[in-house]
C-alpha cells in the first residue's frame, strides 16, 4: 500500500503579497486640496450643522445627473439655485492620450443671496467639488482623464454630479480623503484600512498525488470580475513573474509543524473545493474598512462619511453596491433588499443608529445572493477554521473580522528560523522570519506569528490610522 502523503509533506503556504502602490501620491495628483479652501468659508460654514437636519437621509448627497457630451444637457433644481444647467467638453488642452475635459455649470434663480450649493463630481477614477455663490457660468477643469477607463466611462456614462447639504463640507473634506482608497476595491484598499503591510493573501496547498496549488480569492478572471480560484502553482507563479505589472512582493509564511499536524487537509480541500469559481466577497472587507472610518472621524461625522461614500458608490456603480453594502446592512438590520435611504428610514424608526448597525459583527455564514462572501484573507482563514487550526474555540471565531494583518499575527507560522527551507531568503544577508520570494524590497510583518487566537478575536478593534494600535484582546 502507499503511503499516504506525511502531513510534513504538505506544506501548507500563506502568501503575503504587497504591491508598492501609494495610496497618497493619488491625493497628490488631484487638482487641489479641500483645506486650501476650507480656511475662506466662514467657520459656521465648514463644520457640518448637523442639528438643523430634519432627517439622516437629508445627510445623503443627492444625485442629479450625469454630464457626459455637449449634447447632453442635464437640469436641474438646486437647494440654492432653482434653475442648474450642466454639460462636459472634451478638450485635449494637455497633449495627452487621452485629453481631459470641462465640466461647464450653469447655475441661476438662486433663493437668497446668502445661499450656496455644494456639488460632489465623481468618477469610479476620482472625486472632487466645488460650491457655488453666485448666479453665472462656471467650469470645473478635468485636466487630464487617468487612462483610457476613465476617458471612456465619462464619454458613455458622464461626470455624475450630487448635490450636498451645504452644511456638509466637514463630511465633504472627509469624503475627500477616503475616496482614492475605494478607487482600488482590491488589495491596496484592504492594506491602507488594515494597517497591514500586506495587499493580498493566497494559500498554496498540495493535492493528494502531490500537485501544488494555489487558492485565491480575488483571482481576476477573462472577464474582469474577481472570483475565488485554484490554480496550478505554475501557471500563478508564471503570472507574478511575467505579467504582474503591479510590482509584487510576495512571502511565504510556512505553517508550524504543531500546525500541520493539527491540519485537516481533506476538510479544507472540501472547503476551497466549494468555494472554487464564487465571486470575490466584497460585502465583509467593506465592513473592516468602515471600522477604520469609525476610529478615525469624530462622531457622528464617521457614519455620515460612510453613508455618504455608499450613495455615491452605489451611484457609479451600482452592480457592485447591492453587492457591496446593501445586503451586508440588510443582513445586520434583519429585513431585506432595502436601499440605502430606507435602511436610514428604518434605523431611525427602531431608535438605533447608523453607527450602531455599523457595528455588528459580520458572521461567516451569512449567504449573500451571490454565495458565501470571502475576501481573500476571509477565504484562507475559513479554510483554516475547515481544518480545525481554530480548534477548540473555532465557533466563536468570526474569520471576516480579520483583516491581513490579523491573519499574519497569529501565532501558526513556522518559528524557528533553522527550519525554514533552503532557497528561502536566498542570497539576503538578513535573516527574515519568512521566505520572501519576489520584490526587490525587503517585507516587513509587524507583530508577525505573536497571537494566540481567542474566542471574539477581532470582533472590538479599533483600527486608527497612522499607528494601528491594538487594544488587548479587542
Ligand atoms: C452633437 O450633435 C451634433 C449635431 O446634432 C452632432 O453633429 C455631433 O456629432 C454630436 N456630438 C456628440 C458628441 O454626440
Ligand atoms: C434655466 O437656465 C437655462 C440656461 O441658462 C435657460 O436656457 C432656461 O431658460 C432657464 N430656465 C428657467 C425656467 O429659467
Ligand atoms: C492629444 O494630443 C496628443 C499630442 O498632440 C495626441 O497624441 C493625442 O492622441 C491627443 N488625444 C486626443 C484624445 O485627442
Ligand atoms: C477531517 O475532515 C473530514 C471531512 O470534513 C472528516 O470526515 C474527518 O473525520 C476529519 N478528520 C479528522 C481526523 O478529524
Ligand atoms: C530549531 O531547529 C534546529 C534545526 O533543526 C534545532 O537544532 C533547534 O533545536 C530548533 N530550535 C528550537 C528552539 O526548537
Ligand atoms: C516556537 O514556538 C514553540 C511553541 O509553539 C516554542 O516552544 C518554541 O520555543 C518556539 N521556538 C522558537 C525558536 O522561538
Amino acid at each position: 500500500m502507499a503511503p499516504s502523503p506525511s502531513l510534513l509533506s504538505i506544506l501548507f503556504f500563506f502568501f503575503v503579497l504587497v504591491s508598492f502602490f501609494s495610496p497618497l501620491s493619488h491625493a497628490a495628483k488631484l487638482p487641489f486640496h479641500p483645506e486650501d479652501l476650507l480656511p475662506l468659508l466662514p467657520r459656521q460654514v465648514s463644520w457640518p450643522i448637523l442639528n438643523s437636519l430634519h432627517s439622516p437621509v437629508d445627510l445623503l448627497p443627492s444625485f442629479v445627473g450625469a454630464a457626459s457630451s455637449q449634447n447632453d444637457t442635464v437640469e436641474w433644481k438646486g437647494a440654492c439655485f432653482y434653475n442648474n444647467t450642466a454639460w462636459m467638453e472634451f478638450h485635449n488642452k494637455s497633449g495627452s492620450e487621452f485629453g481631459g475635459g470641462t465640466l461647464h455649470i450653469e447655475v441661476s434663480n438662486a433663493h437668497s443671496w446668502t445661499c450656496m450649493d455644494l456639488y460632489v463630481f465623481a468618477t469610479p477614477y476620482r472625486v472632487t467639488w466645488d460650491y457655488y455663490f453666485l448666479s453665472r457660468e462656471h467650469t470645473f477643469e478635468f485636466k487630464e482623464w487617468e487612462g483610457r477607463a476613465e476617458f471612456e466611462y465619462v464619454k458613455n456614462k458622464g461626470v455624475s454630479i450630487f448635490l450636498m447639504q451645504a452644511g456638509m463640507l466637514g463630511t465633504l473634506q472627509a469624503l475627500w480623503d477616503v475616496f482614492p482608497y475605494l478607487q482600488i476595491l482590491d488589495g491596496s484598499l484592504e492594506k491602507w484600512v488594515s494597517g497591514a503591510y500586506a495587499g493580498h493573501t493566497a494559500v498554496c496547498l498540495k493535492d493528494s498525488e502531490g500537485k501544488l496549488w494555489v487558492g485565491e480569492s480575488g483571482h481576476e478572471n477573462e472577464e474582469g470580475e474577481d472570483i475565488i480560484a485554484v490554480l496550478p502553482w505554475d501557471e500563478w507563479w508564471d503570472f507574478e513573474l511575467n505579467k504582474d505589472d503591479s510590482n509584487p512582493h510576495i512571502a511565504l509564511l510556512p505553517l508550524h509543524p504543531d500546525i500541520r499536524a493539527k491540519f485537516n487537509e481533506t476538510a479544507a480541500w472540501e472547503y476551497v473545493q466549494s468555494m472554487d469559481g464564487k465571486p470575490y466577497g466584497y460585502h465583509n472587507m467593506i465592513f473592516s474598512w468602515i471600522d477604520t472610518i469609525d476610529g478615525n472621524y469624530p462622531p457622528p461625522l464617521d457614519s455620515h462619511l460612510v453613508a455618504s461614500v455608499m450613495t455615491v458608490w452605489n451611484q457609479l456603480k451600482p452592480d457592485y453596491a447591492a453587492n457591496l453594502w446593501n445586503e451586508a446592512l440588510n443582513k445586520r438590520l434583519g429585513t431585506e433588499d432595502l436601499g440605502l435611504p430606507d435602511i436610514l428610514v428604518e434605523i431611525e424608526e427602531r431608535g438605533s443608529s447608523f453607527d450602531e448597525l455599523l457595528t455588528i459583527p459580520e458572521q461567516d455564514d451569512w449567504l449573500y445572493t451571490d454565495g458565501k462572501s470571502t475576501s481573500c484573507v476571509a477565504f484562507i482563514l475559513e479554510m483554516y477554521k475547515e481544518a480545525g487550526l481554530f480548534d477548540p474555540i473555532a465557533s466563536s471565531i468570526q474569520v471576516t473580522e480579520f483583516t491581513i494583518k490579523d491573519a499574519y499575527m497569529l501565532n501558526f507560522f513556522e518559528n524557528n528560523s533553522s527550519q525554514l527551507p533552503k532557497w528561502c531568503n536566498d542570497g539576503d544577508t538578513v535573516e527574515l522570519p519568512f521566505c520572501q520570494i519576489r520584490g526587490m524590497y525587503r517585507m516587513e510583518l509587524p507583530g508577525y506569528n505573536s497571537m494566540e487566537p481567542y474566542s471574539h478575536m477581532n470582533e472590538r478593534c479599533p483600527s486608527l490610522p497612522p499607528k494601528y494600535l491594538r487594544p488587548q484582546k479587542c
